[in-house]
């Protein structure tokens, strides 16, 4: 059984987990919050997280000598998320790099940050709309209680995510990245299809063919050439 931590409100599940991970929690703690003040998302946005019936968590990863480069871990963490949601939502896909989709609409976020500068454990933060979403997002939002009718409870689903986490971190350490990466990509949206990637300085229109080594999105240019995105904006065009 997984250690879980509950709160009924935090700053953010992340800050508590780094603040535990700093006093000593141990590899696989989790952190979960009814709701959140200062919930956080990527790229310095906010993660809109009230007391709604969503699912906030975070989990204390104490990195293991062969879970490299630390970047591979969004895509443990997502296809963890993929398993459980997939049981409630079938046709929900997986979004470079650690979305999870449904027609193109987001239905959960993964941010992982450190618990110190660079080095230290690592901290997963989750979040999934079971039963809200929000409005005005920069990608349009979706909730699990709008496509199905029904919102398992948070900690039904972070139970059912903290086994897949598990099995997936397994299953990278005993195979490696190449596994991660098929497994993603059978179940991406968006693969082979034209995108733009908006970076903060510049748009960048490709076909979305495959995911390099190091876990960045590959696109082919109008020119022939490969372009290697590490962080950006992806939408459909
Ligand atoms: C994204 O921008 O897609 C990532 C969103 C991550 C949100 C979760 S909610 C639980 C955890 N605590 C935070 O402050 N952020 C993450």
């Amino acid at each position: 059984m997984a250690d879980i931590r509950r709160f009924e409100l935090l700053d953010s599940t992340n800050d508590e987990a780094r603040r535990l991970a700093r006093t000593g929690a141990e590899d696989g703690l989790w952190v979960v919050a009814e709701g959140q003040t200062q919930g956080r998302g990527r790229h310095g946005r906010g993660w809109i997280s009230p007391a709604n019936g969503n699912l906030y968590c975070s989990c204390v990863v104490h990195l293991h000598p062969q879970e490299q480069p630390t970047q591979h871990f969004s895509f443990v963490a997502v296809l963890a998320l993929y398993d459980v949601l997939k049981a409630y939502v079938p046709d929900v896909q997986v979004k470079w790099p650690n979305d999870l989709v449904v027609k193109g609409h987001k239905i959960s976020g993964i941010l992982l940050e450190r618990a110190d500068l660079k080095s230290g454990p690592l901290i997963v933060g989750i979040g999934v709309n079971l039963a809200a979403h929000p409005d005005k997002t920069v990608y349009p939002a979706t909730n699990m209680k709008a496509l199905t009718g029904h919102a398992p409870h948070p900690y039904e689903v972070l139970t059912e995510l903290a086994a897949r986490f598990n099995h997936w971190r397994s299953r990278w350490r005993a195979e490696g990245f190449e596994m991660l990466r098929q497994a993603w990509l059978t179940v991406a949206d968006g693969l082979g299809s034209r995108i733009v990637a908006r970076l903060p300085q510049e748009s960048v229109v490709g076909i979305f063919t495959g995911l390099a080594d190091d876990g960045a999105l590959m696109l082919l240019l109008d020119t022939g050439d490969v372009r290697l995105i590490h962080a950006a904006d992806i939408f459909g065009i």
